[in-house]
């Protein structure tokens, strides 16, 4: 093939390439056809071999037609495609009835769950007359949960009916805490008094549950030990709290109790807020026990190497699910766990 046949090959491939663009209506036909035309094997190849036979001056200048003349059809594939791509999507945006001028979907706001709620607000009344907050640890041992508390060994808390043990091999003695007094103990371990804290977090029982009651429930526990805290500074710290979390409305009443870390100890209530006193399917006699109360134990300052001649204290463990059922007026406490959101919807915007 002499060098003007070539240039005629390059020529008419060029032309033939660009009706077969033209001519294409899909993808795969462009795709065929740009095969046929600048494919290995397809004349323009074949023509573009031969260069090699020419000598410089035609091949230089034979080359370079059919340099340009494949750069253009490239360029006409390439626009095509370019343009069945798009048709492609806008064919796309149309069978999905995206509308894209439409307005965005608000998201939804959630809200924080009421045990959180309470949590928040009874942590907050404390912080704000100047109480710590520390957290403790969810697994114990023996000696925090119970001996330092002044817990023997042969008290009923100690039993499996209560306390959930933690089997890891080497720690016989680990369970899940079964109230949150535990914090005192780490918290007089680290520290001289004088002490103000709170410790709120998730207790652990082997319970059966039913309207007041739950197997993993959570309290917040307060600790004050200093020079001169007396009874009367208990009943004044309990009465702070039940104004702040309930209102005037609600009476409270103390009863003597047993709690082997306190003496003397104190059981607090509140009267039911569905029968205000009266006795109903909820309380049973009226009032809704909260919490447990009383003078930190000498023993217990001493187990922690304080003077318990020197220093006295108070402590209180309270439920933060009773609470919850007294300020929301919730009938049962396991609707708390439901995870219902017809439920959980109605604490929206309460803080
Ligand atoms: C205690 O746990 C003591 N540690 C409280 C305490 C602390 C006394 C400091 C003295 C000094 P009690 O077992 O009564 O006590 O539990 C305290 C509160 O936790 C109860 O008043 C109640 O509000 C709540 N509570 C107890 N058991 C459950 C349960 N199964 N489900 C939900 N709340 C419970």
């Amino acid at each position: 093939m002499d060098a003007d046949a070539m240039i005629a090959v390059f020529m008419r491939e060029q032309e033939r390439g660009v009706e077969l663009a033209d001519a294409a209506t899909n993808l795969e036909e462009l795709e065929a056809a740009r095969t046929a035309v600048l494919g290995r094997k397809a004349p323009f190849a074949e023509a573009q071999k031969q260069l090699g036979s020419l000598g410089e001056d035609e091949r230089r200048r034979v080359g370079q037609v059919a340099n340009e003349a494949r750069r253009a059809l490239q360029a006409t594939f390439d626009d095509r495609r370019a343009a069945f791509e798009a048709q492609a999507e806008d064919a796309l945006l149309a069978s999905d009835g995206v509308d894209l001028s439409l307005p965005g979907r608000r998201p939804r706001p959630g809200s924080l769950h009421p045990l959180t709620l309470v949590e928040h607000e009874v942590v907050d009344t404390f912080v704000r007359l100047g109480f710590r907050v520390v957290e403790g640890p969810e697994i114990e041992d023996d000696w925090h949960n119970f001996q330092a508390l002044n817990i023997p060994p042969d008290h009923p808390a100690r039993t499996m009916k209560d306390s959930l043990y933690v089997a890891i091999p080497g720690h016989p003695e680990l369970l899940l805490r079964t109230e949150t007094s535990a914090a005192q103990i780490r918290t007089m371990q680290a520290q001289q008094p004088p002490i103000y804290i709170v410790s709120p977090g998730r207790v652990y029982r082997r319970e059966t549950s039913d309207a007041t009651h739950l197997a993993v429930f959570h309290q917040v526990e307060c600790l004050v030990v200093d020079d001169g805290i007396t009874f009367a500074d208990l009943k004044g710290t309990l009465e702070v709290m039940a104004r702040s979390l309930f209102g005037a409305n609600r009476r409270v009443r103390l009863g003597p109790a047993y709690f082997p870390f306190v003496e003397p100890g104190a059981e607090v209530g509140v009267s039911c807020f569905r029968c205000d006193g009266v006795g109903c399917r909820v309380c049973g006699n009226g009032w809704i026990e909260l919490l447990g109360a009383g003078m930190v134990h000498p023993q217990v300052l001493e187990n922690c190497g304080y003077d318990s001649e020197r220093y006295t204290g108070f402590a209180f463990g309270m439920g933060i699910e009773r609470v919850a059922m007294l300020k929301y007026g919730i009938p049962d406490m396991r609707m708390l766990l439901e995870g219902d959101v017809r439920f959980l919807r109605q604490f929206q915007g309460v803080a």
